[in-house]
Protein backbone atom coordinates (compact mmCIF):
# COMPACT_ATOMS: atom_id res chain seq x y z
CA UNK A 1 0.00 0.00 0.00
CA UNK A 2 0.81 3.90 -0.48
CA UNK A 3 2.87 5.24 2.21
CA UNK A 4 1.74 8.50 3.45
CA UNK A 5 4.64 11.02 2.72
CA UNK A 6 4.05 14.46 4.32
CA UNK A 7 5.29 16.75 6.74
CA UNK A 8 3.65 17.37 9.90
CA UNK A 9 1.47 20.75 10.72
CA UNK A 10 3.85 23.54 11.75
CA UNK A 11 6.86 22.22 9.93
CA UNK A 12 9.28 24.99 11.03
CA UNK A 13 10.52 25.65 7.09
CA UNK A 14 13.09 29.23 6.83
CA UNK A 15 16.04 30.18 6.46
CA UNK A 16 19.56 30.58 8.52
CA UNK A 17 22.47 32.85 8.85
CA UNK A 18 25.22 33.75 11.83
CA UNK A 19 25.16 37.17 13.34
CA UNK A 20 29.23 37.62 12.17
CA UNK A 21 28.14 36.40 8.42
CA UNK A 22 25.86 39.27 7.84
CA UNK A 23 25.43 42.16 10.38
CA UNK A 24 28.46 44.27 9.37
CA UNK A 25 28.52 46.97 11.64
CA UNK A 26 31.61 45.16 13.29
CA UNK A 27 32.18 48.15 15.89
CA UNK A 28 28.94 50.33 15.79
CA UNK A 29 26.81 50.78 18.91
CA UNK A 30 29.70 49.30 21.22
CA UNK A 31 30.15 46.36 19.96
CA UNK A 32 33.94 44.60 20.18
CA UNK A 33 36.01 42.67 18.61
CA UNK A 34 35.05 39.39 18.26
CA UNK A 35 37.53 36.55 17.14
CA UNK A 36 35.53 36.68 13.45
CA UNK A 37 36.89 40.66 13.47
CA UNK A 38 40.34 39.28 13.01
CA UNK A 39 39.53 35.96 11.08
CA UNK A 40 39.58 37.69 7.49
CA UNK A 41 40.56 34.48 5.63
CA UNK A 42 37.95 32.26 7.04
CA UNK A 43 37.53 29.66 9.93
CA UNK A 44 39.81 27.37 8.73
CA UNK A 45 43.15 29.64 8.35
CA UNK A 46 45.42 31.24 11.70
CA UNK A 47 43.89 34.68 12.33
CA UNK A 48 45.07 38.26 11.58
CA UNK A 49 45.11 41.55 12.64
CA UNK A 50 46.14 42.84 10.07
CA UNK A 51 44.46 46.53 8.78
CA UNK A 52 45.32 46.51 5.44
CA UNK A 53 44.06 42.81 4.74
CA UNK A 54 40.09 43.42 3.72
CA UNK A 55 37.86 41.19 6.34
CA UNK A 56 34.26 41.07 4.27
CA UNK A 57 33.11 39.66 7.69
CA UNK A 58 33.37 43.74 9.37
CA UNK A 59 30.50 45.31 6.60
CA UNK A 60 29.05 41.57 6.44
CA UNK A 61 25.90 42.53 3.66
CA UNK A 62 25.02 45.38 6.13
CA UNK A 63 21.99 43.52 7.69
CA UNK A 64 22.66 45.87 10.92
CA UNK A 65 20.98 48.63 8.88
CA UNK A 66 19.15 46.68 6.74
CA UNK A 67 17.39 43.20 8.33
CA UNK A 68 13.46 45.27 7.95
CA UNK A 69 14.00 45.32 4.04
CA UNK A 70 15.58 41.71 3.94
CA UNK A 71 12.96 40.21 7.13
CA UNK A 72 10.06 41.67 4.74
CA UNK A 73 11.69 39.67 1.78
CA UNK A 74 12.00 36.54 4.34
CA UNK A 75 8.13 36.88 5.08
CA UNK A 76 6.95 37.22 1.77
CA UNK A 77 8.45 33.75 1.14
CA UNK A 78 6.77 32.67 3.75
CA UNK A 79 8.98 31.74 6.30
CA UNK A 80 7.79 29.88 9.77
CA UNK A 81 10.58 30.61 11.75
CA UNK A 82 14.60 32.39 10.90
CA UNK A 83 17.20 31.35 12.83
CA UNK A 84 20.36 33.99 13.33
CA UNK A 85 23.20 34.00 16.34
CA UNK A 86 23.31 36.53 18.96
CA UNK A 87 26.75 38.24 18.67
CA UNK A 88 28.56 37.99 21.90
CA UNK A 89 30.66 41.32 21.55
CA UNK A 90 27.21 43.63 20.70
CA UNK A 91 25.88 42.88 24.43
CA UNK A 92 29.43 41.98 26.35
CA UNK A 93 32.01 43.35 24.37
CA UNK A 94 34.75 42.31 25.73
CA UNK A 95 32.81 39.25 27.28
CA UNK A 96 34.14 39.84 30.63
CA UNK A 97 32.26 43.19 31.08
CA UNK A 98 29.77 43.71 34.72
CA UNK A 99 26.83 45.08 32.63
CA UNK A 100 25.68 44.07 29.39
CA UNK A 101 25.54 47.01 26.20
CA UNK A 102 21.91 48.30 26.68
CA UNK A 103 21.95 49.34 22.55
CA UNK A 104 23.26 45.87 21.66
CA UNK A 105 20.48 43.93 23.53
CA UNK A 106 18.46 46.55 21.98
CA UNK A 107 19.06 45.64 18.54
CA UNK A 108 18.12 41.90 19.08
CA UNK A 109 14.58 43.07 20.75
CA UNK A 110 14.07 45.04 17.17
CA UNK A 111 15.12 42.20 15.27
CA UNK A 112 12.80 39.77 17.41
CA UNK A 113 10.02 41.79 17.34
CA UNK A 114 10.27 42.33 13.25
CA UNK A 115 10.69 38.71 12.95
CA UNK A 116 7.58 38.10 14.67
CA UNK A 117 5.68 40.80 13.40
CA UNK A 118 6.30 38.66 10.18
CA UNK A 119 5.02 35.46 11.54
CA UNK A 120 8.17 34.19 12.29
CA UNK A 121 9.45 32.03 15.12
CA UNK A 122 12.59 33.37 16.32
CA UNK A 123 15.77 30.50 16.58
CA UNK A 124 18.66 31.96 18.29
CA UNK A 125 22.25 30.26 18.29
CA UNK A 126 23.83 31.72 21.51
CA UNK A 127 27.29 31.63 20.76
CA UNK A 128 27.92 31.17 16.40
CA UNK A 129 31.22 30.79 15.05
CA UNK A 130 32.85 34.07 17.68
CA UNK A 131 33.43 34.79 20.65
CA UNK A 132 34.74 38.18 22.27
CA UNK A 133 38.43 38.44 21.28
CA UNK A 134 39.42 39.73 24.43
CA UNK A 135 38.43 36.22 26.11
CA UNK A 136 40.91 34.79 23.74
CA UNK A 137 43.68 37.07 24.23
CA UNK A 138 43.26 37.55 28.59
CA UNK A 139 41.97 34.13 29.08
CA UNK A 140 43.60 32.05 26.54
CA UNK A 141 39.72 31.52 24.97
CA UNK A 142 37.88 28.02 25.75
CA UNK A 143 40.76 26.36 27.02
CA UNK A 144 40.18 28.75 30.36
CA UNK A 145 37.57 27.81 32.82
CA UNK A 146 36.74 31.20 34.10
CA UNK A 147 35.16 31.50 30.58
CA UNK A 148 32.75 29.44 31.46
CA UNK A 149 31.05 32.03 33.55
CA UNK A 150 31.46 34.28 30.91
CA UNK A 151 29.20 32.59 28.63
CA UNK A 152 26.83 31.95 31.70
CA UNK A 153 26.55 35.02 31.76
CA UNK A 154 25.89 35.84 28.18
CA UNK A 155 23.32 33.13 28.03
CA UNK A 156 21.27 33.83 31.15
CA UNK A 157 21.45 37.65 29.84
CA UNK A 158 20.22 36.74 26.50
CA UNK A 159 17.31 34.05 28.02
CA UNK A 160 15.84 36.11 29.96
CA UNK A 161 15.85 39.37 28.39
CA UNK A 162 14.25 37.80 25.02
CA UNK A 163 11.91 34.98 27.31
CA UNK A 164 8.37 35.42 25.27
CA UNK A 165 10.28 36.64 22.70
CA UNK A 166 12.34 33.48 21.54
CA UNK A 167 11.16 30.02 22.17
CA UNK A 168 13.82 28.21 20.55
CA UNK A 169 17.86 28.22 21.26
CA UNK A 170 20.62 26.37 20.58
CA UNK A 171 24.04 26.43 22.93
CA UNK A 172 26.65 26.97 20.26
CA UNK A 173 26.79 26.59 17.07
CA UNK A 174 28.26 22.93 15.28
CA UNK A 175 30.11 22.34 19.19
CA UNK A 176 32.28 19.80 17.12
CA UNK A 177 34.37 22.21 15.03
CA UNK A 178 36.64 22.76 17.66
CA UNK A 179 38.31 20.64 16.69
CA UNK A 180 38.82 21.14 13.41
CA UNK A 181 39.17 24.77 13.64
CA UNK A 182 40.08 25.41 17.20
CA UNK A 183 40.68 29.25 17.04
CA UNK A 184 37.48 30.12 15.32
CA UNK A 185 35.47 26.99 17.62
CA UNK A 186 37.33 27.48 20.93
CA UNK A 187 38.92 30.92 20.79
CA UNK A 188 42.36 28.60 20.99
CA UNK A 189 45.81 29.56 20.28
CA UNK A 190 48.78 27.12 20.84
CA UNK A 191 52.27 27.42 21.62
CA UNK A 192 55.24 25.66 20.18
CA UNK A 193 55.40 21.82 22.09
CA UNK A 194 52.08 22.44 23.40
CA UNK A 195 49.49 19.06 23.41
CA UNK A 196 47.03 20.39 20.98
CA UNK A 197 44.64 17.03 21.57
CA UNK A 198 44.84 18.09 24.92
CA UNK A 199 43.83 21.83 25.43
CA UNK A 200 40.95 20.65 22.57
CA UNK A 201 39.40 18.72 24.77
CA UNK A 202 39.78 20.75 27.67
CA UNK A 203 38.08 23.27 25.70
CA UNK A 204 35.41 21.25 24.42
CA UNK A 205 34.45 20.05 28.26
CA UNK A 206 34.33 23.52 29.18
CA UNK A 207 31.59 24.17 26.39
CA UNK A 208 29.77 21.27 27.82
CA UNK A 209 29.82 22.42 31.01
CA UNK A 210 28.57 25.86 29.70
CA UNK A 211 26.31 24.86 27.59
CA UNK A 212 24.58 22.39 30.38
CA UNK A 213 24.59 26.16 32.32
CA UNK A 214 22.78 27.80 29.49
CA UNK A 215 20.58 24.45 29.51
CA UNK A 216 19.82 24.95 33.29
CA UNK A 217 19.41 28.37 33.12
CA UNK A 218 16.59 28.45 29.88
CA UNK A 219 14.73 25.62 31.75
CA UNK A 220 14.56 27.29 34.79
CA UNK A 221 13.40 30.96 33.48
CA UNK A 222 11.00 29.34 30.57
CA UNK A 223 10.24 25.46 30.90
CA UNK A 224 7.91 25.69 27.74
CA UNK A 225 11.53 26.58 25.54
CA UNK A 226 13.02 24.48 23.80
CA UNK A 227 16.85 24.56 23.76
CA UNK A 228 19.10 22.27 21.50
CA UNK A 229 23.03 21.27 20.83
CA UNK A 230 23.72 21.49 16.98
CA UNK A 231 26.78 19.62 15.43
CA UNK A 232 28.11 19.71 11.99
CA UNK A 233 26.84 16.34 11.09
CA UNK A 234 29.62 14.19 9.29
CA UNK A 235 27.89 10.82 8.11
CA UNK A 236 30.75 9.05 6.84
CA UNK A 237 30.23 5.73 4.65
CA UNK A 238 33.67 2.96 4.51
CA UNK A 239 35.05 3.10 0.93
CA UNK A 240 34.78 -0.31 0.75
CA UNK A 241 32.99 -3.31 2.57
CA UNK A 242 36.78 -4.32 3.94
CA UNK A 243 35.63 -4.83 8.07
CA UNK A 244 38.70 -2.61 8.81
CA UNK A 245 37.58 0.53 6.71
CA UNK A 246 33.57 -0.34 7.86
CA UNK A 247 34.97 0.19 11.30
CA UNK A 248 37.24 2.99 10.79
CA UNK A 249 33.59 4.63 9.19
CA UNK A 250 32.05 4.26 12.68
CA UNK A 251 35.57 5.67 14.79
CA UNK A 252 35.10 8.84 12.39
CA UNK A 253 31.69 8.97 12.76
CA UNK A 254 31.81 8.75 16.93
CA UNK A 255 34.68 12.23 16.53
CA UNK A 256 31.13 14.08 15.57
CA UNK A 257 28.46 12.03 17.88
CA UNK A 258 30.33 12.29 21.01
CA UNK A 259 29.58 15.71 20.85
CA UNK A 260 25.93 15.15 20.61
CA UNK A 261 26.40 11.86 22.69
CA UNK A 262 27.30 14.03 25.64
CA UNK A 263 24.99 17.19 24.93
CA UNK A 264 21.78 14.56 24.63
CA UNK A 265 22.51 11.90 27.16
CA UNK A 266 24.46 13.82 29.44
CA UNK A 267 27.87 11.68 30.09
CA UNK A 268 31.62 10.94 28.28
CA UNK A 269 30.50 7.18 26.68
CA UNK A 270 33.03 5.20 27.37
CA UNK A 271 34.23 5.40 23.52
CA UNK A 272 35.33 8.49 24.19
CA UNK A 273 37.10 7.40 27.48
CA UNK A 274 38.91 4.70 25.79
CA UNK A 275 39.99 7.25 23.13
CA UNK A 276 41.09 9.96 25.75
CA UNK A 277 43.16 6.52 27.37
CA UNK A 278 45.08 5.47 24.50
CA UNK A 279 46.11 8.65 23.42
CA UNK A 280 47.21 10.09 26.66
CA UNK A 281 44.31 12.86 26.80
CA UNK A 282 44.17 14.68 29.87
CA UNK A 283 42.00 17.07 31.29
CA UNK A 284 40.30 18.61 34.18
CA UNK A 285 37.25 17.65 35.11
CA UNK A 286 35.65 19.95 38.03
CA UNK A 287 33.53 18.56 40.95
CA UNK A 288 30.13 18.99 40.09
CA UNK A 289 30.71 18.46 36.00
CA UNK A 290 29.33 15.46 35.39
CA UNK A 291 26.84 15.72 37.68
CA UNK A 292 25.68 18.85 35.80
CA UNK A 293 25.88 17.51 32.60
CA UNK A 294 24.17 14.77 33.34
CA UNK A 295 21.17 17.02 34.52
CA UNK A 296 20.60 19.24 31.98
CA UNK A 297 20.45 18.01 29.04
CA UNK A 298 18.96 19.40 25.88
CA UNK A 299 15.68 19.35 24.49
CA UNK A 300 16.62 18.33 20.71
CA UNK A 301 19.55 18.35 18.24
CA UNK A 302 20.21 20.74 15.70
CA UNK A 303 22.06 19.92 13.12
CA UNK A 304 23.91 20.98 9.95
CA UNK A 305 23.84 18.90 6.62
CA UNK A 306 26.05 19.68 3.45
CA UNK A 307 27.74 16.70 2.76
CA UNK A 308 28.84 13.13 3.25
CA UNK A 309 32.23 12.14 4.00
CA UNK A 310 34.59 8.62 3.07
CA UNK A 311 37.01 6.70 5.40
CA UNK A 312 39.11 4.13 4.45
CA UNK A 313 42.47 2.39 5.88
CA UNK A 314 44.01 2.82 2.52
CA UNK A 315 46.89 5.32 3.08
CA UNK A 316 46.89 5.50 -0.88
CA UNK A 317 43.20 6.65 -1.40
CA UNK A 318 43.91 8.84 1.51
CA UNK A 319 46.49 11.09 -0.52
CA UNK A 320 43.70 11.68 -3.49
CA UNK A 321 41.51 13.23 -0.84
CA UNK A 322 39.72 16.25 -2.23
CA UNK A 323 39.62 19.57 0.28
CA UNK A 324 36.45 19.51 2.21
CA UNK A 325 35.20 21.97 4.50
CA UNK A 326 36.18 21.18 7.90
CA UNK A 327 38.10 18.17 6.78
CA UNK A 328 39.95 16.41 4.29
CA UNK A 329 37.93 14.04 2.64
CA UNK A 330 38.26 10.86 0.20
CA UNK A 331 36.12 11.12 -2.83
CA UNK A 332 33.17 9.12 -3.44
CA UNK A 333 32.89 8.07 -6.97
CA UNK A 334 29.18 7.86 -6.77
CA UNK A 335 28.72 11.85 -6.02
CA UNK A 336 28.86 14.67 -7.89
CA UNK A 337 30.50 17.50 -6.03
CA UNK A 338 29.98 21.61 -5.67
CA UNK A 339 31.86 24.18 -6.85
CA UNK A 340 33.73 23.54 -3.20
CA UNK A 341 34.78 20.15 -3.57
CA UNK A 342 31.62 19.45 -1.54
CA UNK A 343 30.12 15.98 -2.23
CA UNK A 344 26.39 16.43 -2.84
CA UNK A 345 24.17 13.69 -0.84
CA UNK A 346 20.61 14.00 -0.55
CA UNK A 347 20.56 10.14 0.58
CA UNK A 348 23.12 10.54 3.28
CA UNK A 349 20.56 13.45 5.03
CA UNK A 350 17.93 10.53 5.22
CA UNK A 351 20.47 8.07 6.27
CA UNK A 352 21.62 11.08 8.95
CA UNK A 353 18.25 11.73 10.00
CA UNK A 354 17.45 8.46 10.41
CA UNK A 355 20.73 7.63 12.35
CA UNK A 356 20.01 10.67 14.93
CA UNK A 357 16.81 9.66 15.54
CA UNK A 358 17.84 5.86 15.69
CA UNK A 359 20.38 6.82 18.32
CA UNK A 360 18.42 9.60 20.99
CA UNK A 361 14.85 9.43 19.79
CA UNK A 362 14.77 13.52 20.66
CA UNK A 363 13.06 15.69 18.04
CA UNK A 364 15.63 16.53 15.06
CA UNK A 365 15.78 20.40 13.58
CA UNK A 366 17.81 20.41 10.38
CA UNK A 367 19.39 23.98 10.96
CA UNK A 368 21.49 24.30 7.93
CA UNK A 369 21.51 23.00 4.55
CA UNK A 370 22.60 24.37 0.96
CA UNK A 371 24.33 24.65 -1.90
CA UNK A 372 27.36 27.16 -2.21
CA UNK A 373 27.67 28.09 -5.32
CA UNK A 374 28.31 31.16 -7.88
CA UNK A 375 25.66 32.97 -9.44
CA UNK A 376 25.61 34.51 -12.68
CA UNK A 377 23.36 38.14 -13.35
CA UNK A 378 22.01 37.62 -16.46
CA UNK A 379 21.35 40.88 -19.20
CA UNK A 380 18.02 40.77 -18.53
CA UNK A 381 19.01 40.86 -14.16
CA UNK A 382 17.50 37.92 -13.90
CA UNK A 383 19.32 34.76 -11.58
CA UNK A 384 18.88 31.26 -13.24
CA UNK A 385 19.99 29.12 -9.97
CA UNK A 386 18.52 25.95 -11.08
CA UNK A 387 21.42 24.30 -9.62
CA UNK A 388 19.94 25.39 -6.43
CA UNK A 389 16.43 24.71 -6.56
CA UNK A 390 17.69 20.97 -7.80
CA UNK A 391 20.29 20.50 -4.49
CA UNK A 392 17.36 22.09 -2.58
CA UNK A 393 14.83 19.71 -3.74
CA UNK A 394 16.31 16.64 -3.55
CA UNK A 395 17.07 17.05 -0.33
CA UNK A 396 13.75 17.99 0.81
CA UNK A 397 12.37 14.50 -0.58
CA UNK A 398 14.69 13.11 1.22
CA UNK A 399 13.84 15.05 4.37
CA UNK A 400 9.99 13.84 3.84
CA UNK A 401 10.81 9.89 3.66
CA UNK A 402 12.88 10.58 6.75
CA UNK A 403 9.64 11.92 8.19
CA UNK A 404 7.67 8.50 6.73
CA UNK A 405 10.39 6.78 8.40
CA UNK A 406 8.86 8.02 11.40
CA UNK A 407 11.72 10.50 12.26
CA UNK A 408 10.31 13.41 14.40
CA UNK A 409 11.96 16.58 12.30
CA UNK A 410 10.71 19.72 13.37
CA UNK A 411 11.79 22.25 10.88
CA UNK A 412 14.45 22.87 8.39
CA UNK A 413 16.04 26.27 7.47
CA UNK A 414 18.36 26.03 4.62
CA UNK A 415 21.78 28.33 4.92
CA UNK A 416 22.04 31.83 3.73
CA UNK A 417 18.77 32.41 2.12
CA UNK A 418 20.39 35.79 1.43
CA UNK A 419 23.72 35.70 0.07
CA UNK A 420 26.13 36.21 3.27
CA UNK A 421 29.89 36.14 4.02
CA UNK A 422 31.00 32.14 4.05
CA UNK A 423 32.57 30.78 6.80
CA UNK A 424 35.08 28.14 5.58
CA UNK A 425 37.00 30.86 2.60
CA UNK A 426 35.32 33.98 4.09
CA UNK A 427 33.98 35.19 0.87
CA UNK A 428 30.52 36.50 -1.06
CA UNK A 429 31.35 34.77 -4.15
CA UNK A 430 30.33 31.86 -2.76
CA UNK A 431 26.27 31.68 -2.64
CA UNK A 432 23.46 30.28 -0.85
CA UNK A 433 20.34 32.81 -0.99
CA UNK A 434 17.00 32.93 -2.40
CA UNK A 435 18.24 36.53 -2.69
CA UNK A 436 20.87 37.53 -4.29
CA UNK A 437 23.50 40.56 -2.52
CA UNK A 438 25.32 42.85 -5.09
CA UNK A 439 28.56 42.48 -3.08
CA UNK A 440 32.08 40.67 -4.35
CA UNK A 441 35.05 39.42 -2.29
CA UNK A 442 36.75 42.28 -3.28
CA UNK A 443 33.98 44.45 -1.28
CA UNK A 444 32.74 46.30 -4.15
CA UNK A 445 28.99 46.46 -5.15
CA UNK A 446 25.74 48.06 -4.13
CA UNK A 447 24.51 46.17 -1.60
CA UNK A 448 21.75 45.98 -3.88
CA UNK A 449 18.84 42.72 -2.98
CA UNK A 450 17.15 40.73 -5.69
CA UNK A 451 15.36 37.68 -5.95
CA UNK A 452 16.67 34.95 -7.34
CA UNK A 453 14.84 31.97 -9.80
CA UNK A 454 14.73 29.87 -6.20
CA UNK A 455 12.84 32.59 -4.88
CA UNK A 456 9.59 31.28 -6.08
CA UNK A 457 10.19 27.74 -5.88
CA UNK A 458 10.66 28.16 -2.09
CA UNK A 459 7.77 30.66 -1.30
CA UNK A 460 6.14 27.52 -2.98
CA UNK A 461 7.49 24.54 -1.24
CA UNK A 462 6.33 26.76 2.46
CA UNK A 463 3.09 27.41 0.82
CA UNK A 464 2.45 23.45 -0.03
CA UNK A 465 4.40 22.49 3.02
CA UNK A 466 6.71 20.56 0.98
CA UNK A 467 4.15 18.70 -1.17
CA UNK A 468 5.07 20.70 -4.42
CA UNK A 469 8.77 20.76 -4.93
C1 LIG B 1 28.47 25.73 8.63
C2 LIG B 1 28.47 26.94 9.50
O1 LIG B 1 29.65 25.02 8.85
O2 LIG B 1 28.50 25.87 7.26
C3 LIG B 1 28.10 28.23 8.80
O3 LIG B 1 27.68 26.78 10.66
C4 LIG B 1 28.69 28.23 7.42
O4 LIG B 1 28.52 29.30 9.60
C5 LIG B 1 28.11 27.06 6.64
O5 LIG B 1 28.54 29.42 6.72
C6 LIG B 1 28.52 26.98 5.20
O6 LIG B 1 29.90 27.02 5.09
P1 LIG B 1 30.60 28.06 4.12
O7 LIG B 1 32.05 27.91 4.37
O8 LIG B 1 30.20 27.68 2.76
O9 LIG B 1 30.08 29.38 4.54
Amino acid sequence: AEVKKEFPNGFLWGGAVAANQLEGAYQEDGKGLSTADVSPDGIMYPPSEDPAKLNLYHDGIDFYHRYKEDLALFGELGFKCFRTSIAWTRIFPNGDDAEPNEAGLKFYDDLFDEMLKHGMEPVVTISHYEMPLNLVKKYGGWRSREVIGYYEKFARTVLERYNGKVKYWMTFNEINVVLHAPFTGGGLEFEAGENKLNIMYQAAHHQFVASALAVKASHEINPNAQIGCMIASMTTYPLTPNPDDVFAALQQDRKTLQFSDVQVRGYYPTYMKRYFTENDIEFEIADGDEELMRKHTVDYIGFSYYMSFIATTDEEKLEEATKGNLMTGVRNPYLQASEWGWQIDPIGLRTTLNILYDRYQKPLFIVENGLGAVDKVEEDGSIQDDYRIDYLRAHIEQMREAVADGVDLIGYTTWGPIDLVSASTAELKKRYGFIYVDRDNEGNGTLERKKKKSFAWYQRVIDTNGQEL
